[in-house]
């Protein structure tokens, strides 16, 4: 695969995806250009719920899809699974132990999900979420620990989540010099948004990004969703 030059790395559920229109207008943008933007969508779904999206929203195949909260990455048009990221990621991974240790904490459920590459529950209260953080500290299982829209709790294995694997994504595919934004809208995205590439918090957010300031490299957009992509592709690199 080529190296990139353009690239927008984008969360999908409220951002990339929520206003058709606007993003109907973010991809006409994108055509007028002289160079292919190439798409990578970060993601906490997994594969098989990405391609339903994917087929309801007609959303373009991406070149880049990272999926479970950046626990796995895969390339190319037949989704080839990045080896390399995967060796990171199921190195220290213990999966069954988290679940265990769980399951002595009240008010979590286990997501239903189709593999162990990360571990993730729905919490009825902070205080559930912040419990289990807690146990798994205690009992030093080693582990990333992401709390999202006040109900999704993820536990990805050490040196997983969206900002290391974006960050593994430009080292690997992405040209040195490359014009980059990032795009998220919810907790699950901070990390990436602080990756240290230009960034925009899209208008929709929720309020877990709040409290984030605006600095060089993130762009608080006014507009919700792609539209407040297409805002934040023009703020900073309008004049190219
Ligand atoms: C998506 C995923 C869910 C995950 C959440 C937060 O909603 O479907 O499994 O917990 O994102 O990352
Ligand atoms: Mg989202």
């Amino acid at each position: 695969m080529e190296k990139i030059r353009h690239l927008l790395a984008t969360d999908l559920d409220g951002t990339f995806v929520g206003d058709d229109a606007g993003l109907k207008q973010l991809l006409a943008y994108y055509d007028t250009l002289d160079e292919p933007v190439a798409l990578a969508y970060i993601t906490g779904r997994h594969q098989a719920s990405v391609i339903d999206l994917i087929n309801e929203a007609s959303l373009p195949m991406p070149d880049i899809l990272i999926t479970d909260v950046g626990t796995v990455i895969y390339h190319g048009e037949s989704l080839f699974e990045d080896e390399l990221w995967t060796e990171k990621m199921t190195e220290n991974w213990q999966p069954d132990n988290i679940l265990k240790i769980a399951e002595g904490i009240s008010g979590l459920t286990v997501q239903n999900l189709p593999h162990q590459r990360r571990v993730s529950f729905y919490a009825s209260s902070t205080e559930s979420a912040e419990a289990l953080k807690i146990s798994l500290l205690q009992k030093e299982i080693p582990h990333t620990f992401i709390f999202s829209s006040n109900r999704d709790v993820d536990i990805l294995p050490e040196g997983g989540g969206k900002g290391e694997a974006l960050k593994f994504l430009i080292e690997n595919y992405v040209e040195k010099e490359a014009g980059i934004l990032v795009a998220g809208d919810s907790g699950n995205d901070l990390a990436m948004l602080e990756a240290g590439y230009p960034a925009v918090i899209v208008a929709n957010a929720r309020p877990e990004l709040a409290d984030i300031e605006a600095n060089e490299l993130l762009y608080r957009a006014s507009s919700s969703y792609a539209a407040g992509i297409l805002e934040a592709w023009q703020h900073f690199y309008g004049g190219r």
